[in-house]
């Protein structure tokens, strides 16, 4: 094999702008205020005629990409269900991008389309499920598990709880599907009456509510497919310690978890899992003539997101993983714990999968929000309220942190 073969310069190895790449990261990574309050984008407005070149390129983006960004990472960051990325993955990711290789075509992808099979066959056992892929996110998910009982189950309706995610109700709209939502309890957990015939019907439960984090009863129901969003709670299964809060998810036709959340992967990994996925990939498989093999699931082209999650699956085991996920449930059970002990603060309920609402008792929860300084929480909407919401994604938050930055913002709302 020849060594000295010329390749075309956007393709030879650049040392120097990898390193310029990682220096501006390895800046990034000081803590400033974990969400910045204003962005100039200082970008022309028309495409550029002439390029600027490589380091220049990143030299204008590296105020957006990296100044611009919340940091995920922030010990203050207590917010949203997006986690900060472990190193191992950047790096991987890194490799899957130089490689580009597409799952469409096995020989544009020999080891990865093998990989992701891999990675399908080590976290199958865990939902009690056959198979499946990994697709771009949880909406993605639930689409596909939706269409697929469409199709080898002939389901016409849909039902979830009023407190499912609005990705079921669209999913189910882009299918054509009747979509009936039930009222969950008071705890947001919805419990379904098992008399009922539901001979047409798909039902999505919900393992970890988007909005608290509540955990509908996933045993059986008699209806004709039952779907479990597990796009944040999914990932207990892995903890031996907790796995049991989804109890009854072995016994769905399919079950769908963002790795992009509770398994701290870059966006776009998640899994749509099937109890016999020979019978849902064969409804949504698809040949054509440019294709060596059928093209299964809504991607056409699909990137090899398997990589970045196979390194940290590796790098961690699942041993590690179950630790991030048990510290982050107990994080939340601490932080509700100090926060209760606050009187100007009101919890809305205990935490269940590591989310922890809560709002302060005598000013609007934005107020508090807007005053919070080199902290960050999210908001969310209950009924008609504004809550804060506090998500345990991020193994580098601080509860110390977060709390003193609280009471601080309390403190100055009041003088
Ligand atoms: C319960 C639930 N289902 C589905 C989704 C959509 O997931 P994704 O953002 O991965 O598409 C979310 C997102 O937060 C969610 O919480």
């Amino acid at each position: 094999m020849k060594t000295d073969v010329k390749l075309h310069p956007d393709h030879q190895f650049d040392a120097d702008l990898l390193d310029y790449a990682i220096a501006q990261l390895r800046r990034s990574r000081t803590p400033r205020e974990p969400v910045p309050r204003a962005l100039h984008l200082s970008l022309p407005e028309v495409l550029p005629e002439l390029g600027m070149g490589a380091q220049a390129a990143l030299r204008e983006l590296s105020p957006i990409a990296l100044d611009g960004a919340a940091q995920l990472f922030h010990p203050g960051y207590f917010a949203h269900m997006d986690p900060a990325t472990p190193t191992v993955a950047w790096a991987a990711a890194l490799w899957q991008i130089a490689a580009n290789q597409n799952l469409l075509h096995p020989d544009a992808a020999p080891a990865a389309r093998e990989l992701e099979r891999r990675v399908i066959d080590w976290l199958k056992p865990f939902f009690g499920m056959a198979g499946g892929h990994l697709v771009p996110g949880s909406t993605i998910a639930n689409f596909t598990a939706l269409w697929a009982a469409r199709e080898v189950r002939g389901i016409r309706r849909v039902i979830a709880s009023d407190r499912a995610h609005l990705s079921a109700r669209k999913a189910a709209d882009i299918l054509g599907l009747e979509y009936a939502a039930v009222a969950a309890g008071p705890d947001h957990r919805m419990v379904l009456d098992d008399r009922t015939d539901r001979a047409d019907v798909a039902v999505v439960l919900t393992a970890g509510t988007v909005a608290t984090g509540a955990v509908d009863e996933l045993g059986v129901t008699n209806a004709a497919w039952v779907h479990v969003d597990g796009a944040w709670g999914g990932p207990l299964r892995f903890s031996d310690r907790y796995a049991a809060l989804l109890d009854g998810v072995e016994q769905a036709d399919s079950v769908g978890f963002s790795a992009h959340k509770w398994c701290y992967q870059p966006k776009g990994t998640a899994a749509v899992l099937f109890r016999d996925a020979e019978a849902a990939h064969a409804a949504m498989s698809y040949g054509g003539g440019y294709l060596a093999v059928p093209n299964v699931g809504l991607l056409g082209s699909a990137p090899a997101n398997a990589l970045p999650f196979a390194a940290t699956l590796l790098a961690w085991g699942r041993a590690g993983l179950a630790r991030r996920i048990g510290a982050g449930m107990e994080m939340a059970r601490a932080f509700a714990d100090r926060l209760r002990a606050e009187p100007r603060i009101q919890v809305w309920g205990e935490p269940v999968t590591g989310v922890v609402v809560w709002r302060p008792r005598d000013v609007p929860s934005t107020h508090l929000r807007d005053r919070l300084e080199d902290a960050w929480v999210s908001l969310t909407d209950i009924d008609g309220e504004v809550w804060l919401r506090c998500v345990a994604a991020n193994t580098s938050a601080d509860l110390d942190w977060v709390m003193d930055r609280i009471r601080a913002a309390l403190d100055a709302i009041r003088s």
